[in-house]
């Protein structure tokens, strides 16, 4: 028997945290009854409906994708956007891991496998993150050891991360630094130069995990194959030790 959010992930309808959210709003039902006890346990031989939709056990998929500028990291848009789901054309119910800002440009994964997401998402499992930012200004020697110590955002301190100068552009005034994080906070990367007085001009995501952009230009997109997929498990069970 396994908590129900869990159960839903997993079925890949959509991330626990979104599972707990529909509970929450009573749109679960097991064996036709609405249940919205976060803790509800569930077996195999439940039937589960979600928002009206029976869960049915879907073929897991994996596609690494080179978000371009101007897409929206969602499955669904009220502003009607473009979003990271039109690119990709599948019969499964895909979603992203973790988000990029609408202008925001890199490497999104989208699965229906809810038990690796969460497990890519979770801080404690420490997987790398690589952005390239173009920033105003120039890092100074302490504000790279400060970003790199861990920095106060909105009153919570980021974990470590690493900071290197790829690039200085002195007549313009800018700086292209590479910055390798594992946590996903909203806007994190934005949000940890606007810390130390730089303000990020363009955003791009190179890395996840062993993960890279390699062969996919902007709007292109790849699946991952089984020993990807295995060593992606491997990363995160080795971290766990
Ligand atoms: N951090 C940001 O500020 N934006 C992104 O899109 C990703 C990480």
């Amino acid at each position: 028997m396994e908590r129900i959010q869990k159960v839903i992930a997993n079925y890949g309808y959509c991330s626990r945290r979104k599972a707990e959210e529909l509970l929450i709003k009573g749109k679960v039902k097991v064996n036709g009854e609405i249940i919205t006890e976060l803790g509800f346990k569930v077996g195999p031989k439940d039937i589960i409906e979600v928002e009206g939709h029976i869960l049915e056990k879907q073929e897991k998929e994996y596609i690494l994708l080179n978000k371009p500028r101007g897409v929206v990291t969602t499955v669904s848009d009220d502003k009607n956007r473009k979003t990271v789901i039109d690119l990709v054309p599948s019969n499964n119910r895909l979603y992203p891991v973790g988000r990029l800002d609408y202008n925001t440009t890199g490497l999104v994964l989208l699965t229906n496998d809810g038990e690796l997401a969460n497990l890519l998402m979770h801080p404690k499992n420490e997987i790398e993150k690589v952005y390239i930012a173009k920033i105003k200004g120039i890092l100074s020697v302490s504000n790279i050891n400060n970003l790199e110590q861990g920095i106060l955002i909105e009153g919570i301190k980021t974990s470590k991360s690493k900071v290197k100068i790829r690039k200085i552009d002195k007549k313009n005034n800018s700086s292209i630094v590479e910055l390798i994080i594992h946590e996903g906070k909203n806007h994190q990367v934005k949000k940890m130069f606007n810390a130390v007085g730089h303000e990020v001009l363009k955003l791009k995501r190179e890395r996840l995990a062993f993960l890279t952009l390699t062969g996919l230009d902007s709007g292109q997109f790849r699946h991952l194959n089984p020993k990807e997929v295995k060593q992606l498990y491997n990363e995160i069970l080795n971290s766990e030790r």
